[in-house]
């Protein structure tokens, strides 16, 4: 889906609990299909279905995927799985629908956070929430790469709202990272048990403390799906000046795929067909966390606006839908200097 077409729904699936049960990790996922009957769908790994889920079909409306995947047969001796929805013929789904999963116990160094931040982050809990990191942190260096202009190891790296850490824990050992948020405590927890990365408290105004060029890569998981227009406005210039020429800018926005998942509201549909940008309100889970609880929103965004409204700071790189947690689409930008 190269623009947003509410007409034409690409299939929807994603993972929300996925953690180690012993020798085996416990798996439970939701299929959206685009159409139905849908075609016949598989969880695999290396391209082969994965032993020992099952598949449970609501006509209609979903299919449920539920099970203990044995870790012995998930990585054969690998230390790392990639699970895909692939069809009969072992084609996968959808592009950037991959789940990447570490061998269990691999990064066991830095701790899950507390539930209260992991669910005020992305409403997950500790032990999926870092699943998801991993896997995230990995789609990530696929898709940037081809965009860098040096290895990973040398980036300055900047996480604009990093959390609680989700990606943190995964990219602070490369290079040089530099986590800011405007959760303090998110930002304490950081601080206080993820080493090798820097972490700083941001306030509300769109401008941080960093001179202009200071960072190769800039990372936003899910803080323009928050943002009011004016504030997306500001950050993307300030953004733009952080990062130096030549450098990437990943940002993530709820597109087709987020608005497929919550079955179209027309109100928010018709708004992005006249503006390409809908506000459908507060987000309640920064609720006193900041001096301001009408900041944090909830945003749709089109293609078509990114494209036209963006550009005055960003060359548009690439649009790679459903990237985030197979939902959100990822932005990938370069500065206009
Ligand atoms: C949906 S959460 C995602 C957190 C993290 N990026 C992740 O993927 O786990 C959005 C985060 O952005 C932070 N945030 C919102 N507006 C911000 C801003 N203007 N500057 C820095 N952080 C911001 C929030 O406090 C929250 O931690």
């Amino acid at each position: 889906m190269d623009s947003y077409d509410p007409g034409t729904p690409q299939t929807a699936w994603w993972l929300p609990q996925i953690e180690e049960r012993g020798e085996t990790i416990l798996v439970d996922g939701i299929v959206r299909p685009a159409a139905w009957p849908p075609p016949r769908l598989r969880l695999a790994a290396g391209g082969k279905p994965v032993p020992g889920v099952d598949y449970l079909e609501l006509p209609g409306e979903a299919i449920g995927l539920r099970g203990m995947m044995p870790v012995g047969a998930l990585f054969d001796g690998a230390e790392e799985a990639v699970l895909r929805l692939v069809t009969e013929d072992g084609k996968p789904l959808r592009d950037w629908d991959q789940f990447h999963l570490a061998r269990p116990g691999s990064f066991a160094a830095v701790p899950l956070p507390p539930a209260k931040l992991t669910n005020r982050a992305i409403w997950l809990s500790p032990r999926v929430f870092d699943k998801w990191g991993y896997a995230l942190k990995r789609k990530l260096e696929e898709a940037l790469t081809p965009h860098l202009h040096a290895p990973w190891a040398s980036l300055r790296l900047l996480d604009w709202g990093c959390g609680c850490g989700r990606l943190a824990k995964y990219l602070s050992g490369q290079g040089s990272y530099t986590g800011i948020d405007i959760d303090a405590e998110a930002i304490a927890w950081c601080r206080a048990n993820i080493p090798n990365g820097s972490f700083e408290l941001q306030g509300l105004e769109p401008r941080t403390q960093f001179e202009a060029g200071r960072f190769d890569v800039a990372i936003g998981i899910s803080i323009f799906t928050h943002l009011r227009e004016e504030d997306q406005f500001a950050w993307l210039k300030e953004l733009a000046r952080v990062v130096k020429p030549g450098g990437v800018v990943a940002v993530s926005v709820n597109g087709a795929t987020s608005l497929f998942n919550a079955s179209y509201p027309p109100s928010v549909r018709e708004a992005l067909k006249t503006r390409g940008f809908c506000d459908t309100g507060i987000e309640n889970t920064l609720k006193g966390v900041t001096s301001d609880d009408s900041y944090y929103r909830n945003i749709y965004h089109t293609h078509d606006y990114i494209r036209e409204r963006w550009s005055e700071w960003f060359e548009i790189l690439a649009i790679l839908p459903a990237f985030v947690g197979n939902m959100q689409d990822m932005i990938l930008l370069r500065p206009r200097r």
